[in-house]
């Protein structure tokens, strides 16, 4: 083991080689189920390296994106260093820092138990779990849409106003940014609206694989919940997706998320088992 003296600065972009490197090869890397690869953040702030005898040993990056929420998106440390050392020296950093600026919440979905305790020991709390549920073909219901509304393909001209559809119906800590919504849009391959003369009311944006579609972001606008505009969009997805010869759709929620819940069930899909817990840390 390498001397324990470590350094933490700002991440830079010169460290993007570096940090590929710990990427590809250490096995203690927590990314963030995202949209962006995790050295897409490079040049964001709240992206920190430590190192020791100038070499990059560890980093984490938790930006606060949007506003008020900041996932932890990266942290990853050389074998050489303990996890406890890599991951103190960043988070106490990070901490401070993120305390300096804004009130905010920092999550984290620890999909790996090496980082659960690490968690633990800096006052993370466990919020929650993202359980995964699969839709296996069973009868699907058919898309039926109110009178006067619109069930169509989203266009790139929508996204701001689907970023809006977004932040009415999720609470700050679940919301994705405008940057966020276009990466989305650009790798989905089924991404629909429900919209009224008035604007957009709801939004789905899903991605393909080989066994059938992921549903990657559901929303519905606040004031227009509970007139089945979800279950229009998501039998629409499982029409699309049968139109493909394919039988399967799955999706994330969160397991106190009663709403999503309650939809994914009435129209079939089952828990597979799977499920991740989420931590938060409040900075004020
Ligand atoms: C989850 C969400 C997409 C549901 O959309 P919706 O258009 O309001 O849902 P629907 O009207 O199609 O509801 C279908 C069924 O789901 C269940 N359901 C929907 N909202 C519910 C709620 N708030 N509480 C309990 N059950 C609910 C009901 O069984 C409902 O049928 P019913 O109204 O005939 O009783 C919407 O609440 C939302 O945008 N929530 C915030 C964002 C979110 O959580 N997205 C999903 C993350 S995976």
């Amino acid at each position: 083991m390498i001397g324990l003296d470590l350094q933490v600065r700002p991440a830079q972009p010169a460290d993007h080689q570096a940090l590929s490197s710990l990427i590809f090869f250490e096995t203690h890397a927590h990314r963030h189920l995202d949209w962006r690869a995790p050295l897409e953040w490079l040049g964001s702030p709240d992206f920190w390296v430590a190192e020791g005898n100038g070499r990059a040993l560890a980093a984490l990056a938790c930006p606060a994106d949007p506003p008020g929420a900041a996932w932890i998106r990266l942290f990853i440390h050389s074998g050489t260093i303990p996890a406890r050392l890599a991951w103190t020296q960043l988070w106490e950093t990070a901490k401070y820092a993120l305390a300096n600026r804004e009130r905010l919440e920092v999550g984290i979905i620890a999909q790996q138990p090496w980082i659960r305790s690490l968690l633990h020991d800096s006052a993370f709390e466990l919020s929650q779990t993202i359980v995964l549920l699969e839709w296996l073909g069973r009868p699907a219901l058919l898309p039926e849409i109110p009178a006067g509304l619109r069930l169509r393909a989203m266009s790139e001209t929508d996204l701001p106003a689907v970023a809006g559809v977004d932040a009415s119906a999720f609470v700050p800590f679940w919301r994705v940014s405008l940057d966020s919504v276009r990466r989305a849009f650009a790798l989905s391959t089924h991404a629909t609206v429900i919209e009224s003369d008035t604007g957009l009311l709801a939004y789905q944006l899903s991605t393909g694989h080989p066994f059938g579609t992921h549903l990657a972001r559901l929303a519905v606008r606040k004031e227009a919940q509970r007139q089945r505009l979800g279950t229009a969009l998501v039998a629409d997805l499982i029409r699309h997706t049968r139109q493909r010869g394919l039988a399967r759709v799955s999706v994330n929620t969160q397991s106190d998320n009663r709403a999503s819940l309650a939809l994914y069930q009435e129209m079939g899909f089952r828990r597979t088992g799977e499920e991740f817990p989420v931590y938060r840390y409040s900075v004020t």
